[in-house]
């Protein structure tokens, strides 16, 4: 739970004025420590616009980075980091995660913040909704991924003789085809759990459509995750991976996306974290590589916001520099210089979509259509959709079943089935 605005968020009040004010000799400089998982090349420069932001205003920025995509290792790192007694300033916690660390009473209250700076306002309710718990702000959101993107070398495509990108899973295959046998990799893949469960995600997306999604993969369904269409979304899941080289297993998502980049594989199924790294290669869309929506969800919006949850801190000084963050976070200018390099769209409203690429328009554009016509989904690859207990063990039944070409279609529905019904811990 959190408490209630209290006299120690006078201070963080105070905080912000001298924010606002900025003038105050009282506003001395601080540490910020932040858990994240940001280390490949794109998302490195990402967060470099972060600390370049905080370092100007004179704070120091203690980076607590933990490698691993997804945020798996992180996440088991900040829990003995926080059972120590050592929280960090900020860590880069998301979705209903954001929840079972505010029950543990350890999260700053930020409505002192929010309120000041219009938040409610500012962001989609779908957003806002994920930073609360029991009405109050504990996180701040700084972009919204887009998941079901297929990427593409134009290249590769070109030279294979792939006219058209892909939109259904028929003509995906048959794309993919005419890649291998101009002697690419179809399909750059990384053979980590949360990446078999990302593409597993887009492939239920493309194969059942928003309403099944929601019904197998937020409400746990049972019915739906031993439906027919699970089944044809496993059978589907599983032909991917023959266009998937054998070297995959272990392979790091970067890795995957610098395949394609480099004109070794023809797609990747990633969400587009992946763009940031064609755009630190220095590619362009829809010149050296393209985005479209994965096959069959052109219509729908698989959703992964990043956010920061604050640590309740002591030091008055350190909760300054918190609260200098977490105003930083929601500004225009961070919000627009950090989502260009990131690959994904400001989670702020209103924002000038004008330096943004095309992929990003219409990632902008696709977010609010798919918000107006119910097909805005969370992705519960990434931690948007049900709790870490449940996406753990949906994941560890997905993954199998990708790695594991002796588990039947039916075998993994029924341990779908199994793995849906596990409690939060
Ligand atoms: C996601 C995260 C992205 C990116 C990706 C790869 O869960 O939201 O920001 O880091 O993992 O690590």
């Amino acid at each position: 739970m959190v408490r209630p605005i209290s006299g120690k968020d006078v201070c963080v009040r105070a905080a912000m004025l001298c924010l606002a004010l900025w003038t105050s000799a009282a506003c001395h400089a601080g540490e910020v420590e932040v858990l994240h998982y940001w280390t490949s090349g794109g998302e490195a420069k990402s967060l470099g616009e972060l600390k370049g932001m905080m370092t100007n205003r004179g704070h120091s920025w203690k980076d607590f980075a933990v490698t691993g995509g997804g945020g798996q290792n992180a996440m088991s790192v900040l829990k003995q980091r926080v059972l120590s007694g050592a929280a960090p300033a900020a860590a880069l916690i998301k979705g209903p995660t954001i929840q079972e660390w505010a029950e543990l009473n350890v999260l700053t209250n930020l409505d002192a913040m929010a309120e000041f700076e219009k938040w409610d306002a500012l962001l989609p309710k779908v957003i806002a909704d994920q930073m609360k718990h029991q009405g109050h702000y504990v996180a701040v959101p700084v972009n919204v991924h887009r998941v079901n993107w297929l990427w593409a070398n134009s290249a590769v495509l070109r030279k294979a003789g792939v006219t058209s990108l892909p939109r259904t899973y028929d003509e995906f295959f048959a794309a993919a085809d005419k890649i291998k046998a101009a002697g690419f990799i179809a399909v750059a893949h990384g053979g980590q759990d949360w990446q078999d469960f990302t593409v597993f995600e887009s492939v239920v997306l493309g194969v059942g459509g928003a309403a099944f999604y929601n019904n197998a993969l937020v409400q746990l369904d049972k019915r739906s995750l031993a439906s027919d269409t699970m089944r044809q979304s496993l059978e589907v899941f599983r032909r991917l991976k023959s266009y998937v080289d054998d070297k995959a297993s272990g392979r790091d998502w970067n890795v995957a996306t610098d395949m394609v980049i480099k004109g070794k594989a023809g797609f990747q199924f990633m969400g587009d974290w992946a763009k940031g790294e064609f755009l630190a290669a220095g590619q362009r869309p829809g010149v050296d590589f393209s985005c479209s929506a994965a096959p069959g969800t052109d219509t729908a919006y698989t959703f992964n916001v990043d956010s920061f949850a604050m640590f309740q801190l002591k030091p008055w000084e350190a909760q300054k520099a918190q609260g200098y963050l977490a105003y930083l976070l929601m500004g225009q200018d961070f919000q627009e210089k950090f989502n260009l390099r990131k690959g994904s769209i400001p989670a702020r409203l209103h924002m000038d979509m004008e330096k943004f690429d095309a992929c990003a328009k219409a990632s902008s554009k696709d977010f609010v259509a798919a918000s107006k016509a119910g097909t805005l989904v969370p992705s519960i690859a990434h931690g948007m959709a049900v709790s870490t207990a449940a996406q753990t063990a949906l994941r560890a039944v997905v993954s199998d079943f990708w790695n594991s070409d002796k588990t039947t279609v039916g075998d993994a529905m029924s341990k779908l089935v199994l793995a849906a019904s596990t409690k939060p811990r």
